[in-house]
């Protein structure tokens, strides 16, 4: 018997050099070891939590950036949509694990609430983690989730909203496919909603699930007051090789071998747009005025493009591109004024793997279609670079950047709240520093 165990015992050892378990990495730990959630990991040893200085991460440490490259390696554990349900199904225990009650606001932020548009389908921790770093008590949040999306996702999100009185689902769901045009009627039917509720928003910016925000509640109140009741998004003249998305008839597709559906080109030609609106091209994404809005909203113009719309490849990287430049508009930008680039709209940023090195600075995380996931020694540059908000973050590929880059947004946040309070004490009106 005992050689017999030996030999086990041996085996196993032969196993553990062949086949070496991978570290694992607990992106929450205290939550991941603790009963507010459904997949536990009790077993797990204190030592194992692998605690990170993001104050260096920000400095550049190298020592600090080693160790975040290293946790990569790991196996990245995260909470999955059911460990959300868990921990979002009793809402005073959710907000008090989650520190809501820390949130502190200034009277400018009160005085000018932020709509947010969040169309998401998947990952119910990241949006979880979103709407915490751009949560005010005083801001309203629209949650689009699709259709399509699986049940527990559903479930999470209808809980994160019950929540919150100022969260809730848009009344109008779409099951939303890619680069078609349920992507922006998700948005409009998140405005829709947003305008019919009681809070008086100023602006409203949309957001996506890989999206995170590089500035605090607070700067980017004082600088949407800059905006002096201006939209900002990015508008360009159409370079060629985009001009086949609009100028032919597309059919929503299912593509062999992918279990997706496309808008696909057939060969028929489009008529030119209604009311001869001239086409420009831009991101889907937007911080647009509640006068803007209002207008789309209620215009029979914006309805016959929208209509016109619908058989167009990815529509909402035309919409509003081209509303913005329809003479009359609140907030237009004349149609003979120059392009409005990705890079001079600060709205969101967005890395192209063939820009890099010239317009920035390499990707330090990996890359999904060309797009890059940032990384842990790029939260200095993101903070920097003046952008308000950034794709694509994914806690799979860099859990340390995520949870340092919402660490030092709450201590700005607090930094600038503290200034400002000193400063109306001292009768003198705070300003943020560009
Ligand atoms: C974290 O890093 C900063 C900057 O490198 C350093 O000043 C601080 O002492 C560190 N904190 C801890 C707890 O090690
Ligand atoms: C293109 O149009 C012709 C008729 O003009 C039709 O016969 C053909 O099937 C079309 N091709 C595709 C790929 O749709
Ligand atoms: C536009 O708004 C006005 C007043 O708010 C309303 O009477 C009218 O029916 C609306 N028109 C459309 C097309 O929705």
């Amino acid at each position: 018997l005992t050689l017999w165990l030996f030999s086990i015992l041996k085996l196993l050892n032969v196993r553990r050099l062949l086949f070496p378990q991978r570290d694992i990495y607990l992106v929450e730990y205290s939550l991941s070891t603790s009963p507010f959630v459904r997949n536990r990991y009790t077993h797990m040893q204190y030592e194992d939590r692998c605690d990170i200085n993001c104050s260096a991460v920000y400095e550049q440490d190298p020592l600090e950036i080693g160790k975040s490259l290293e946790i990569r390696q790991r196996d990245i554990i995260d909470l999955d949509d059911e460990d959300v349900v868990a921990i979002t199904s009793d809402c005073e225990v959710y907000q008090a694990i989650r520190r809501y009650h820390q949130k502190l606001a200034s009277r400018e932020e009160k005085e000018f609430p932020i709509a947010y548009s969040l169309v998401v389908h998947k990952d119910a921790i990241m949006v979880e983690r979103l709407i915490r770093a751009i949560y005010s008590h005083h801001n309203i949040y629209c949650i689009h989730y699709d259709h399509k999306s699986p049940d527990t996702f559903k479930v999470a999100m209808n809980n994160l909203a019950k929540c919150f009185s100022n969260v809730f689902i848009a009344s109008k769901l779409e099951s939303v496919e890619y680069a078609h045009i349920s992507r922006l009627q998700a948005d409009l039917n998140c405005l829709s909603d947003l305008l019919r509720s009681s809070v008086q928003w100023k602006y409203v910016i949309n957001l996506c699930g890989q999206d995170f925000p590089l500035k605090s509640n607070f700067e980017l109140v004082s600088e949407l007051k800059r905006l002096n009741g201006g939209n900002m998004l990015e508008t360009v003249k159409p370079p060629n090789s985009k001009k086949e998305r609009f100028t032919y008839h597309h059919e929503l597709r299912q593509v062999p071998y992918e279990y997706v559906k496309l808008p696909i080109r057939t060969n028929l030609s489009k008529e030119e747009p209604p009311h001869n609106i001239e086409i420009f091209v831009g991101s889907a994404y937007f911080v647009l005025s509640q006068a803007f809005v209002q207008y789309i909203l209620n215009n029979s113009l914006v309805k016959d493009f929208f209509a016109w719309s619908k058989d167009t490849y990815s529509p909402d990287e035309h919409f509003w591109a081209t509303l913005i430049r329809v003479p009359g508009i609140p907030g237009e930008i004349s149609r003979t004024s120059q392009d409005v680039s990705d890079l001079q709209s600060k709205t969101r940023l967005v890395k192209w793997n063939y820009h890099e090195g010239l317009l920035y600075p390499s990707c330090t995380g990996s890359h999904l279609r060309s797009v890059c996931i940032y990384g842990a020694a790029e939260l200095r540059w993101l903070i920097k670079d003046g952008h308000w908000f950034a794709n694509k973050f994914d806690s799979k590929v860099d859990p340390v950047l995520i949870k340092c880059l919402a660490e030092k947004l709450e201590e700005q946040q607090k930094e600038w709240i503290t200034l400002s309070s000193e400063k109306i004490f001292m009768g003198t009106k705070p300003t943020v520093p560009s």
